[in-house]
């Protein structure tokens, strides 16, 4: 007699290598709740249709009942959740009742179900997490409307900003995350439950009430479509994936700004690492680890792509391994996203070494460029002459403020520009006087900032 439910068509048991191979019980201990929310539903939908007694039914769910604490795995012998707890309820029901279970579903719709039912509540929580960190980025930035420091491109020092229009930024990224994992929900949210294995039943079952039962907005109706596409999860791992990019891009910037030579930030003991050996050393693991599982997750959408590719349309035992490379992203996102709130709500920002690292660029160069435009002179003329003009300040170790007036002359050689106006420019090239002139849409000027923040709130 064989230890697994349906061997009768074989007459031999796996070997116990072979049954470790195959099984997915050690990943399935996350889909434990959706299995039984499942066969609840199909046991009351097999009784409204008739399909089995009222007894059986009773029986039945009687068995199901506090069968999500059995910890699949334990004795090692299951192939998988579904025909552990089928098991369970035969073993609790008994063959006359239990057995009955399973009329009019597969494996294939089942899993296809769990599946969903998994990422649609990992879906909402993430959102839910994300929408929580865009809130706590927009109070953070709403105390640093008026905290100046440089903005960069190359890392180059390049504009000059403030810490709300970078906290923004990130906050912007974090909102289409967040739209992102909207817009999936309602595909992931369609029941596949009662495709059967791949071509339907010949028992008149309600597909329909099922799906509500389960809170579902309807049918992925198609039973090829409903048990073996697996976009759904792609969807899934994609988002997951975009969105631990842009936690990592965060992260990195946390990571760069909080070494000695920027000092911009500083994360509490609370989220910090010592080293084993350097006793001075306060090292930002856990934005490093962010960027580390960023990279996984990119693995895993690739894992679920290439895993579905190749698949003969009909499910194919290939689509086993996408659970973990699922559970994975989402655990990874959701850590991601607490750890990021974390240090969003607690991190130190060293206002002085801001100002001060702004202050050393040629923050305020274009400014300048753009006053010869406001004078009159085509843009390409003035960029040129502002270059010059950055030039000597630079050679002669100054701030573009304090270029002597001797040498704005040279620099304007030649150019048929009138000095003093550009003298006016140059003396006017603070990264605070830059600030105010800040007037187009979406830039750091303060009131853009506050006008962003409130929106946004
Ligand atoms: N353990 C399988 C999985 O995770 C369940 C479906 C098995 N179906 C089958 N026909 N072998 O995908």
């Amino acid at each position: 007699e064989s230890n697994l439910l349906y061997r009768s068509r074989l007459d031999r048991d796996l070997d116990k290598a072979v049954l470790d191979y195959v099984s997915s019980i050690s990943d399935d201990g996350e889909i434990i709740m959706y299995d039984i929310l499942g066969s609840q539903a199909h046991t009351v939908m097999l009784y409204e249709t008739g399909l089995i007694g009222r007894r059986d039914a009773g029986r039945i769910l009687s068995a199901l009942q506090g069968l999500e604490k059995a910890r699949p795995g334990q004795d090692g012998k299951h192939e998988d959740i579904h025909e552990l707890i089928e098991s369970l309820v035969i073993g609790k029901a008994g063959p006359a009742s239990g057995g009955r279970m399973h009329t009019g579903r597969s494996r294939n719709d089942q899993v296809a179900l769990d599946m969903r039912m998994k990422i649609r509540h990992d879906t909402a929580a993430i959102f839910g997490q994300t929408a929580g960190l865009v809130r706590s980025m927009l109070e953070l930035a709403s105390r640093h409307t008026g905290t100046v420091m440089p903005l960069y491109t190359h890392m180059q020092q390049a504009q000059a900003g403030t810490f709300s229009h970078y906290m923004l930024a990130h906050a912007g990224a974090l909102t289409r995350d967040a739209g992102r994992l909207c817009d999936s929900f309602p595909r992931v949210n369609q029941s596949p439950l009662g495709a059967g294995a791949v071509g339907g039943t010949s028992l008149p079952i309600d597909r329909g009430m099922t799906a509500q039962l389960l809170g579902f907005e309807g049918l992925v109706e198609n039973s090829i479509d409903a048990t073996s596409s697996r976009d759904f999860a792609a969807e899934y791992a994609s988002v997951a994936a975009i969105l631990m990019t842009n936690l990592s891009r965060l992260a990195e910037d946390f990571v760069i700004w909080s070494t000695s030579e920027f000092s911009f930030i500083e994360l509490p003991d609370s989220l910090s690492s010592p080293s084993s050996v350097m006793p001075q050393k306060k090292n930002p693991d856990i934005m490093e680890l962010t960027r580390g599982k960023a990279a996984r997750a990119i693995g895993n959408l690739t894992g679920v792509l290439a895993a579905s590719k190749g698949l003969a349309t009909g499910y194919g035992r290939d689509l086993q391994e996408i659970k973990p490379l699922l559970w994975g992203s989402g655990r990874m996102a959701s850590g991601a996203l607490a750890v990021a709130e974390s240090a969003v709500r607690s991190v130190t920002v060293n206002k002085a070494a801001m100002r001060k690292a702004a202050s050393r660029g040629y923050l305020a160069a274009l400014d300048v460029a753009e006053g010869l435009v406001i004078e009159g002179v085509p843009f390409r003329k003035a960029h040129k002459i502002t270059g010059k003009l950055v030039q000597s300040a630079a050679a002669a170790g100054k701030p573009l403020d304090r270029l002597p007036p001797a040498e704005i002359k040279k620099a304007l050689r030649g150019s048929g520009v009138d000095a003093a106006a550009v003298a006016r420019l140059v003396r006017s090239a603070t990264v605070q006087e830059s600030l105010k002139r800040r007037v187009s849409r979406g830039s750091p000027a303060a009131a853009e900032q506050s006008r962003m923040i409130k929106e946004a709130g």
